[in-house]
């Protein structure tokens, strides 16, 4: 049965994307199957995929499976073997207000979903940079929530949103919903700012596990404006050895107990 994992943040330019690409690529090269889901009508993480191929989806994505005008089997694309993509479509935005005027309308992502979680071992949501009905419909379909976070100021403090929320959504939809934990990305040493943000969100949150930090690295803009990953773009930099080792953070999180 496949592992739901929400990448997760209201602030955008975390490295929601970013990471949903990458950790999806690195959890396939490590021999996963894997699914990403693509519910930001910004559709990032379905151009880094496909390109300009997106446009010929407007009638086959996330938003018509959940208002039901599609079937699961009709939005399925086939990256590569073991990387398959839900795409996202310019038309989501509009497909919000049909969504809050439907019935049950937390779950009609993860009813639409569910026929195929045996299909995969890990189902990754990339979500939009708000708290709306999309993410609401995410985190009820997940098993676990990560949190992408860049270490300033407001991002430290901007926490605090993404955790009322996650209990909001234990005590409504999703009893089992857990943090997986908090990836710090566009980590640099070249300040001592990101240190002490680190340590700061260690004394607010002790109990939330800090995972693999992600180096700020240009590659990583790079691959993903040429729509590459970084495992294609830069094998061997420190980018791609950070994702490879979340990635088996993140299975020995989920298998390993
Ligand atoms: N570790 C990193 N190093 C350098 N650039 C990064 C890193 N992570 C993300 N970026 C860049 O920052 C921008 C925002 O990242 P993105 O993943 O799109 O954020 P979000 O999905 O949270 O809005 C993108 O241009 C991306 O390439
Ligand atoms: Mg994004």
């Amino acid at each position: 049965m496949g592992t739901v994992i929400s990448i997760a943040n209201q602030k955008g330019g975390v490295g929601k994307t970013t990471i949903a690409l990458n950790l999806g690529y690195s959890l396939s090269r490590l021999g996963k199957k894997v699914l990403l889901v693509d519910v930001d009508p910004q559709f990032n993480l379905t151009f880094a995929l496909i390109g300009m191929d997106v446009v010929n989806y407007e009638d086959k994505n996330v938003g018509t499976l959940m208002t039901r005008e599609s079937s699961v089997e009709d939005v399925l694309i086939e990256v590569e073997e073991n990387l398959h993509l839900i795409p996202s479509h310019l038309t989501l935005s509009a497909k919000e207000i049909e969504i809050m005027n439907t019935y049950n309308r937390e779950r009609r992502l993860e009813k639409a979903l569910k026929p195929i979680f045996p299909d995969y071992d890990y189902i990754i949501i990339d979500n939009p940079p708000s708290m709306g009905i999309f993410l609401v419909n995410s985190l009820t379909a997940s098993d676990y929530v990560l949190i992408p976070l860049e270490l300033s100021y407001f991002g430290v403090i901007g926490m605090q949103l993404m955790f009322n929320l996650m209990s909001m959504i234990r005590e409504e939809t999703n009893e089992g919903l857990r943090l997986l934990g908090i990836v710090p990305n566009k980590f640099t040493k070249q300040t001592k700012v990101p240190q002490a943000r680190l340590k700061e969100l260690k004394e607010l949150y002790p109990d939330a596990p800090i995972l693999t930090t992600i180096p700020k690295a240009i590659a990583i803009e790079k691959a993903q404006a040429e729509g590459k990953s970084i495992f294609e773009y830069e094998p061997n930099g420190k980018a791609s050895k950070a994702f490879e080792k979340l990635a088996r953070e993140v299975i020995s999180i989920v298998e390993g107990q």
